[in-house]
């Protein structure tokens, strides 16, 4: 997969639902992870992320937007549900971006979302868990920049006889 990616909250209260965000973001292959307004105890993140992605990738603590730096080049990804969203299932993701997910109890701040360069929702009836959102968004960064190939028309996985055309990371192609 071409790029890279980080993934972030603001002001998240639970650390508990933070340490699920960055197991996860871990497991997706993040080069690094952040919060924005939301500093937590290693301690309490590490209760849900066995992975210990603090003790792994790159984590920034920001104590505010005007904080916030990321590399050249990286788009800033709102995940949130407003009016305006783009679907996630017809987002093109950017090759390099950090996606920004929002508070348990709130949304994305008007100034955070100024800041984005695309505001993404996940087409739920109402809102979901903040690592949930996270999962989905990263869940379908890999299934539309991985490198799969076209679903079969017929139930069941593809021809094995094209696997070596594929272009999946990580992939055993015994
Ligand atoms: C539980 S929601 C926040 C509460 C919600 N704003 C409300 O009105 O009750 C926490 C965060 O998860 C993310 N989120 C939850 N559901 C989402 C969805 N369907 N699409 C995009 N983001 C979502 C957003 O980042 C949101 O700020």
């Amino acid at each position: 997969m071409r790029g890279y990616f980080g993934i972030g909250c603001e002001g998240i209260s639970k650390a508990h639902n933070l340490g699920a965000m960055m197991r996860t973001a871990n497991a997706f292959g993040a080069s690094f992870v952040f919060t924005v307004n939301a500093a937590h105890d290693a301690r309490k993140i590490n209760k849900t992320d066995t992975s210990r992605t603090i003790k792994n990738l790159p984590y920034y603590e920001w104590d505010a937007l005007a904080d916030m730096r990321l590399p050249q080049g990286c788009a800033l990804v709102g995940i949130e549900l407003t009016e305006d969203s783009i679907d996630l299932p017809s987002f093109k993701h950017p090759n390099n971006c950090a996606y920004i997910l929002g508070p348990e109890m709130g949304s994305l701040s008007p100034q955070m979302q100024a800041r984005c360069a695309h505001i993404v929702k996940i087409p739920t009836k109402f809102c979901i868990n903040v690592s949930l959102a996270a999962a989905l968004t990263l869940y379908d960064r890999t299934l539309s920049c991985g490198g799969y190939p076209p679903r079969p028309v017929r139930p069941g996985g593809p021809d094995l006889a094209a696997v070596s055309d594929w272009n999946v990371p990580n992939l055993s192609k015994k």
